[in-house]
């Protein structure tokens, strides 16, 4: 640390560590009402999945599927650390979440689709229809050639024929890579070239903020791409959004492009046997949120991740048959994989599937579906939460809708922005379940209970229950609870929703998940290979976790490691502040300083009062050390279309660097904007290499 400035903070805190400067908050318990009606209740529960009870307490979560053989070994670790679930066992993932259902609830509807454009009228999809739909679509790709262990690129938008494609999928053992609907043709291109797919199975149009988007072209451009890499695709299999009529200006190329629905006529009430297939077959890949490097793509297995995802909907979710259960996320990561899709339909839910932007044509537009389709059940993002918290306040007081529990999932939400969500959208009547997971997670790793523990806001809570979290520091020395200092944060134990490899890459998933703390590499012990979650997080006496933001993404001030999160949500505690950023820049004395970016909420007015107030909120809830360097009020952050912000774009801004390539943005032009009110109208762009810390901050690994 020779050369960097000291400050007093500093003695408290070593280099291995980051510095926690959050209060603690105040807890909030569930009602007695939402209590009575859980589906998990017992505090007992944790006891029986304690470690001691491992990995055997986990068949109470494959019990809750239908096998079609059973399994032999709960848990093979002979090819550590590529985990092996419910070995021996043989199961159909369709079959689970479609034909178990029909007798008891094949009138009931298993999807509720919502379009876009307020006029168009819902479509409501039972189990039996999803059956006939399922198998019809099974029947035609069966009739294509395509086989247990193919694997096809889907690229649809949220629209009902994406679950029942990759149903259909699952129902014969294709393997299904769903690739984000609103990612470029050429993200998709690599995607399927990484995957090795001959297939894209796509949409010509849909509708998003009060457009219908030309989608097929994206299609072109995928084929285009992937072939450059050495990737031929023979078909592309075209869904259209209003069947019977093409959406899209792009030409059809002929002997490549067919429309599915022309297709289906020959398969008109076709039924295909559901294949059974062995435990450890993967179900689907999904490749990470990340815009840049090569891209990465989780393989999750059908028996681990399809009994992860049931437990987890049963038990966290709390979703029960005569729910209406809203994930209003995209089916395109994998929030809506495991919790639109798989979980729910494992378990009989019913599910609004919303096409749109949630804020159109206004911000009451959720509140407005809710209503009208007696939703009980709602589960969004901090960055949707805070979106309609900006643009409609007081939004939902206008609609008789009653939550009785709502999710958040994606990144830490600030406390105040929990509080909004807590009064204002659950009317303080619904319970909220913080769910801390990842891609490579398949489903929830740090949660509360919903009816046994008390939520904090801004923590995600206890574990789930199996899960066993463990907080390191950079020397590998345990980070005790109740220390007021955070770590990274490990998963002492495999679970069976965790990911069974990197597609096609091996050493990649070992390196980037397990050595940094691994000692053994050929230890067969699954106690020698805690699962690096690539997050900081401290732990509260009371055994809460509060999840810091990416591993990455902290800034080191003279030696002083600040968790992005904090920051953010320090500036949040100022009431005009609608979303904040911080960013790391190079400075000569304290080597990095934070720099903040904030967006005020509509009609305030940007101002020094507003800067100095932000400043001022930094140096009370953290200190002086987090005294930001310059605070911009900007028009927009710059988002990814999956609502995270893109805080590389801000630190390349910030530290006079090129942006590079921001076209997969949700809103591509205020970078530009932004890059003006910083820098002024001339480029002051240098081509002086960034620091590895800059440079690798808010890259999404
Ligand atoms: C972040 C999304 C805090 C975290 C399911 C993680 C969260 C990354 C939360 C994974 C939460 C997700 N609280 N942080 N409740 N949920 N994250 O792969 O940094 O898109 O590592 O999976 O999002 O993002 P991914």
């Amino acid at each position: 640390m020779a050369g960097r400035i000291k400050t007093q903070e500093l003695t408290e805190v070593s280099e291995a560590q980051i510095a926690v400067h959050w209060k603690e908050e105040e807890y909030y318990q569930p009602s007695e009402k939402f209590k009575a009606q859980a589906n998990m209740r017992d505090p007992g529960i944790f006891a029986q999945f304690g470690l001691d009870k491992f990995p055997d307490c986990f068949k109470a979560y494959a019990d809750m599927l239908t096998w079609l053989e059973p399994y032999r070994t709960v848990l093979d670790s002979s090819d550590a650390p590529f985990w092996k679930w419910f070995v021996g066992g043989k199961l159909n993932a369709s079959y689970n979440c479609v034909d178990r259902h029909l007798d008891k609830y094949g009138k009931k509807a298993a999807f509720i689709f919502v379009a876009e454009p307020e006029a168009e009228p819902d479509v409501s999809i039972t189990y039996q229809e999803l059956f006939t739909r399922v198998n019809e679509v099974a029947a035609l790709l069966r009739g294509l050639g395509l086989k247990a262990g193919d694997r096809v690129t889907l690229h649809m938008p949220m629209v009902p024929e994406l679950p029942i494609t990759m149903l259909a999928c699952a129902r014969l053992g294709i393997v299904h890579s769903q690739v984000f609907g609103g990612f470029s043709g050429q993200a998709c291109g690599s995607r399927i070239q990484d995957s090795g797919s001959r297939m894209l199975i796509t949409m010509d149009g849909y509708w998003r903020n009060g457009t219908l988007i030309d989608h097929k072209v994206n299609a072109d451009i995928a084929v285009r791409t992937a072939k450059e890499l050495g990737q031929d695709v023979d078909k592309v299999l075209v869904w259209q959004r209003y069947p019977g009529k093409y959406s899209a200006k792009t030409q059809m190329v002929p002997g490549r492009d067919v429309f599915i629905n022309d297709l289906l006529k020959d398969y008109k009430d076709k039924k295909v046997e559901p294949v059974a297939l062995p435990s450890e077959a993967p179900l689907f890949l999904m490749y990470s949120s990340g815009t840049t490097g090569k891209p990465k793509g989780a393989q999750h297995s059908i028996g681990g991740y399809l009994s992860y995802v049931t437990g987890t909907s049963k038990w966290v979710l709390d979703i029960h048959p005569a729910d209406i259960y809203w994930c209003m996320a995209d089916i395109g990561w994998i929030t809506g994989h495991s919790y639109i899709v798989y979980g729910p339909l494992a378990i009989a839910a019913t599910s609004v599937m919303y096409e749109g932007v949630p804020t159109f044509p206004d911000a009451g537009r959720p509140w407005r579906i809710a209503e009208r389709l007696g939703v009980n059940i709602f589960h969004t993002a901090p960055t949707a939460i805070r979106m309609l918290r900006k643009l409609g306040p007081q939004e939902p007081r206008k609609y008789k809708y009653h939550f009785k529990s709502m999710t958040t999932v994606g990144e830490p939400i600030e406390p105040e922005a929990w509080r909004w969500y807590y009064d204002e959208v659950g009317k303080r009547e619904a319970v909220i379940t913080d769910t801390w997971w990842m891609t490579e997670t398949g489903g929830f790793l740090g949660t509360t209970m919903p009816a046994i523990h008390a939520m904090k806001p801004g923590s995600c809570g206890p574990a789930a229950p199996g899960i066993h979290p463990v907080i390191y520091d950079e020397t590998g020395a345990e980070v005790p609870k109740g220390s007021g200092k955070a770590g990274n944060i490990c998963i002492r134990n495999p679970w069976p929703g965790i990911m069974q490899t990197i597609w096609g890459d091996r050493d990649r998933y070992v390196k980037t998940y397990f050595a940094k703390y691994n000692k053994n590499p050929r230890s067969k012990d699954w106690r020698d290979w805690p699962f690096l979650c690539g997050d900081g997080a401290v732990q509260a006496a009371d055994g809460y976790y509060r999840i810091l933001g990416r591993i990455d993404d902290v800034i080191n001030v003279a030696g002083h490691r600040l968790g992005t999160k904090e920051i953010e949500s320090a500036c949040l505690t100022v009431p005009e502040i609608a979303e904040a950023a911080v960013v790391p820049v190079q400075d000569e004395l304290k080597g990095r300083v934070p720099e903040v970016y904030v967006a005020v909420k509509p009609g305030v007015k940007a101002s020094q009062d507003i800067v100095d107030r932000v400043i001022k909120a930094n140096e009370e809830v953290i200190g002086k050390i987090a005294r930001p360097k310059h605070v911009y009020i900007v028009p927009d952050m710059p988002k990814t279309r999956s609502g995270k912000i893109m805080r590389r774009v801000l630190a390349a801004i910030s530290n006079r660097r090129d942006v590079g390539d921001v076209t997969t943005l949700a809103n591509p032009d205020v970078v530009e904007q932004i890059r003006t009110l910083v820098q002024g109208k001339e480029t002051v762009t240098t081509k002086e290499e960034l620091p590895e810390d800059i440079a690798k901050f808010g890259q999404v690994e």
